[in-house]
């Protein structure tokens, strides 16, 4: 395996001690990731060890969602369809479990810098910010905060307001951006996007929601409520997934079509698409064997 920072070697060991089978799998992404990528997972690693967290159980928290993961792929394989479909059937489990939801965050956290398609869509997002737009940026579920702290690194907006229901979420994204940016100007709170009623049409100069659609009930009305808060020229960037079933994923597409549909349909235009098909087969095949599509857009206001 090539040269890691020593928290990053910290964390493989323990991944690798924890579930040895997942040698080949580490070794492949850790080559893939740029030097520059690495010492940003190092830097996390830190972070997360200062707040008196532990390589084993950051470890633990990333082969959480990996079990998790692997285990409702195989309930949707022989069911055809996601084990829920309604937000309550998931609230208590996951949102409301502090000790689940901060495991999930983290571990999701770090997936963004193994899991190639995670990968493509933080490296799709971090070159398609504008780096130069002022104004407002909304961003809507930033769970563990990464999103948020690239549209800080690379953004030059006045204001950067984040709204997650999640106490664990809005606690990991605060922290996140007061660790490695104290001064940005930027708020967190604690709320549900759908019923922040103070949230003004039309003025927000850029709107991220990286893998919150795949979670609800009502995708669209996320959508359309974008639509009306965005300004006309506004940058919107939305991630989510076709046939990849998760613990707390409920609206389930079966088609890339079908997704891009309910987004036209809801005052967005796509303006650059990824379409990212499971690792190591082609989009074709995964659309015919129904497998995980992951999915993020450029978009923008019809
Ligand atoms: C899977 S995480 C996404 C984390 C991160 N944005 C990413 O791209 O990986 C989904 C987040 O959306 C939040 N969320 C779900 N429904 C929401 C709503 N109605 N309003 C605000 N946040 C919501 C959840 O609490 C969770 O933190």
């Amino acid at each position: 395996m090539r040269d890691l920072p020593p928290t990053v070697d910290r964390l493989v060991a323990s991944i690798l001690d924890q579930f040895p089978v997942h040698r080949g799998f580490l070794e492949q992404a850790l080559d893939g990731a740029t030097a520059e990528e690495l010492d940003r997972l190092g830097r996390y690693l830190d972070f997360c060890i200062g707040k008196g967290l532990t390589p084993d159980y950051l470890a633990e928290s990333y082969l959480t969602i990996l079990g998790d993961t692997l285990d409702e792929q195989l309930y949707f394989r022989e069911h055809d369809h996601y084990r829920h479909s309604s937000f309550a059937d998931v609230a208590e489990s996951v949102y409301h479990d502090r000790d689940y939801m901060d495991r999930y965050m983290y571990g999701l956290a770090i997936s963004t810098f193994l899991w190639p398609n995670h990968v493509e869509m933080s490296r799709f997002l971090r070159r398609s910010l504008p780096k130069e737009k002022r104004g407002r940026y909304l961003e809507v579920g930033p769970g563990h905060g990464f999103l948020l702290l690239t549209a800080v690194e690379v953004g030059a907006f006045d204001d950067y307001l984040a709204v997650d229901l999640s106490a664990a979420s809005v606690e990991q994204t605060r922290t996140i951006v007061e660790h490695f940016h104290p001064d940005a100007p930027a708020r967190v709170e604690q709320r549900d996007f759908l019923t922040a009623d103070d949230l003004q049409p039309g003025s927000f100069d850029a709107v991220v929601m990286g893998e919150v659609l795949e979670h609800v009930e009502h995708p669209e009305v996320f959508l359309r409520r974008i639509a009306e808060l965005a300004k006309p020229d506004a940058f919107v960037f939305v991630t989510t997934c076709v046939n990849a079933p998760a613990v707390d994923h409920i609206y389930l597409w079966r088609t890339t079509d079908e997704l891009e549909a309910m987004i036209a349909g809801s005052g967005l235009s796509i303006v650059e698409p990824l379409r990212l098909p499971y690792e190591g087969r082609s989009l074709e095949e995964s659309r015919a064997e129904a497998l995980p599509i992951n999915v993020a857009y450029v978009l923008a206001p019809d």
